[in-house]
């Protein structure tokens, strides 16, 4: 074989190659994803009559990550994600939601984004689950999450995908189960305020009858 041929086909390979590596989120996973949490990495067949190969799940219980979550006084839950050997692991996508415990749903919502994060609106609600903006090596993040308005005391779990490579990532990875967190029900007008206003109210309006 002429060496230019040889190249050619060295050439063609590598085209081949990079072709087949098809579906990866680089700019975050998708609402099609919300329930399986599964990045859609295929490798295809060379015979095209064969279904395509998806890569799977490695095993979790070898998840070089950490999920730690922690309620705050404010009534939201500091969710923290790491790695558990810095020099060793990092992942470069991600996809996070909280879930009523034994539901596949995800509830409440992701506010005050860190850097290079964006949520995406799962059915059921907005802002639902948080994933990566960029295929950036990330090795720690820190995240708010606020409870929904009901059930009024739940058990929360976190589920994260990570990602660390095309072929290589753990899907549905999850926290300790978070007991006692209360229903959030946004900042309204505090009590006294409120009970000002009524007593105001009144008072003119009894004015008001005098004339
Ligand atoms: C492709 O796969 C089909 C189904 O297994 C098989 O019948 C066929 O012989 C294969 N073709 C080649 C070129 O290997
Ligand atoms: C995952 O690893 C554990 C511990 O090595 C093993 O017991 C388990 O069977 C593995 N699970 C799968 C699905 O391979
Ligand atoms: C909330 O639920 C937990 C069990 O998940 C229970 O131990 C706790 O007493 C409950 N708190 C309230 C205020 O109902």
């Amino acid at each position: 074989m002429a060496f230019s041929l040889k190249l050619a086909v060295a050439a063609a390979l590598v085209v081949t190659l990079s072709v087949c590596m098809v579906e990866g989120y680089p700019s975050g996973a998708p609402v099609e994803a919300c329930s399986a949490m599964f990045p859609n990495h295929r490798m295809n067949h060379e015979n095209s009559s064969l279904p395509d190969e998806r890569y799977s799940s490695q095993n979790l219980s070898t998840a070089p990550y950490l999920i730690t979550a922690a309620r705050q006084d404010n009534g939201k839950v500091q969710v923290s994600l790491g790695v558990t050997d810095a020099a060793q692991y990092y992942w470069e996508g991600f996809f996070l939601q909280a879930r009523l415990q034994g539901t596949t749903a995800p509830v409440g919502r992701w506010e005050v984004l860190p850097t290079g994060t964006q949520t995406r609106d799962c059915p059921g609600g907005m802002k639902n689950a948080l994933t990566h903006t960029s295929e950036t090596k990330v090795r720690t993040l820190d995240a708010t999450w606020t409870p929904p308005a009901a059930p009024a005391n739940m058990t929360v779990v976190f589920r994260v995908t990570f990602v660390k490579g095309f072929e290589t990532f753990w899907v549905g990875l999850e926290s300790a189960p978070v007991t006692g967190v209360k229903a959030y029900v946004s900042a309204t007008v505090p009590l006294k305020a409120l009970t000002t206003v009524v007593f105001s109210t009144a008072l003119m309006a009894t004015v008001a009858a005098m004339f």
